[in-house]
């Protein structure tokens, strides 16, 4: 992709990745790919906001060059935040422009130096210091750990831009921009999806930085994230989203995530969503071998109601469940109802593995297990527990 020019003076000078499937190491599905977004700025000084992954330094400089010619001219580099996908390039940018001054946080900083070795012209910025380059003035706002405790957003006062680095992103390569040039239920499903799956366990952190934020009263016409598309006709309500999300709130709705050996616990599945459904609560069911943890964990990002099957294997509860729980354990999250099930042959652990893991983020009901293959008698009884639970969580909204 080429430079793109989001207002005057203002360029996407990033890259999409339309093949990135596994980010993250293996823990986020990427079916619709990735995009790293840095920005250019020509005023008087020229500046570079974040640089981007290891590997895309050469499409990084023809899209500079596209806007200034020679990457030297770049006078400034902002770094918002060190995770590799936005720092991979800094030490070749660097080369390229040795005497552009560099300003971020302190630990930042520290984090660019033990990556690689090299930090350049450094200069430590705190929130609320502010940087003039021309016309134009750069606010720096203090984010610790929206995503990590590096990260700090921009805001180009003259243009009414937040560049916010991980925040408001979503991975979704595309050709388009800007937020209105995608389809927004798309657009919305990938956003909710990439804050289940990076920024949820930091929840209470980033409530209190939005309201900071929301009380300092800033005019936003963009938001320009480090993923994704850039925000501008949809900006109040990926704002009143992330409100949401981060106070935990919830939909009267429950995710059933199982795993089963010989189709007994899927049994015990599906009589339990029918019990659910008789009560008009809406349910998903999941196969956690089959389903992206990535979505499941989207969909239950606010879900009221967590219920979680396993089979007895080796006296444990079966490995890509067990993955699965410790991946949503560390979601931190609060106000969730859940209960455990599951088949077994004679010792049948797999339940209480299930609710040791999930007691630290759900008020735990009681659990349900079958021995072998359930009867009839049984799955009704599985139809009454969904039933019951169902009732629970009505009482409880
Ligand atoms: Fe997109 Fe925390 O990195």
């Amino acid at each position: 992709m080429s430079a793109r020019l989001l207002k005057e003076g203002v360029y996407a000078v990033g890259v999409v990745d339309w093949n990135e499937r596994n980010f993250h190491g293996h823990t986020y599905v990427t079916r619709r790919g990735v995009t790293y977004n840095s920005y250019l700025i020509v005023d008087d000084k020229v500046v570079l906001i974040d640089t981007l992954r290891k590997g895309f330094e050469e499409e990084l400089v023809k899209n500079i060059r596209d806007v200034v010619i020679d990457v030297s001219k770049i006078d400034v580099i902002v770094v918002n935040h060190i995770e590799p996908d936005h720092s991979g390039a800094f030490p070749e940018i660097l080369k390229l422009c040795p005497n552009a001054k560099v300003y971020g946080t302190e630990r930042a900083r520290e984090g660019i130096l033990k990556y690689y070795g090299v930090s350049g012209n450094w200069n430590v910025v705190k929130s609320g210091q502010s940087l003039c380059i021309g016309k134009r003035t750069l606010n720096f706002i203090g984010t610790p750990m929206i995503h990590w405790p590096d990260s700090m957003f921009t805001y180009s006062i003259y243009d009414k831009i937040l560049f916010s680095n991980d925040a408001f992103g979503q991975h979704y390569a595309t050709s388009n921009v800007f937020d209105d040039e995608v389809d927004f239920a798309l657009l919305m499903n990938e956003a909710q999806k990439y804050y289940a799956n990076i920024l949820w366990p930091f929840n209470s952190v980033i409530a209190a930085e939005l309201s900071t934020i929301n009380k300092l009263g800033i005019d936003i016409k963009l938001i320009a994230p480090s993923h994704g598309l850039v925000w501008r006709k949809h900006i109040l309500e990926i704002m009143r989203k992330y409100f949401y999300w981060s106070l935990h709130s919830c939909k009267n709705r429950v995710a059933v995530v199982y795993e089963t050996m010989w189709k007994s616990t899927e049994k015990m599945a599906r009589k339990i969503v029918e019990g659910i459904v008789s009560e008009d609560i809406e349910v998903a069911l999941f196969d956690v071998t089959k389903d992206d943890r990535t979505d499941i964990a989207s969909y239950m990002l606010d879900a009221k109601s967590w219920i979680f099957g396993s089979s007895t294997h080796d006296s444990e509860m079966l490995p890509v469940i067990a993955s699965f729980l410790h991946f949503i354990k560390g979601s931190k999250a609060i106000g969730r109802m859940s209960f455990a099930f599951g088949s077994y042959g004679w010792s049948g652990e797999a339940v209480k593995c299930i609710e040791d893991v999930v007691s630290c983020v759900s008020t735990l009901y009681p659990s349900l297990r079958v021995i072998f293959n359930p009867t009839g008698v049984e799955l009704d009884k599985c139809f009454e527990f969904g039933k019951a639970f169902a009732l629970k969580m009505k009482n409880e909204m």
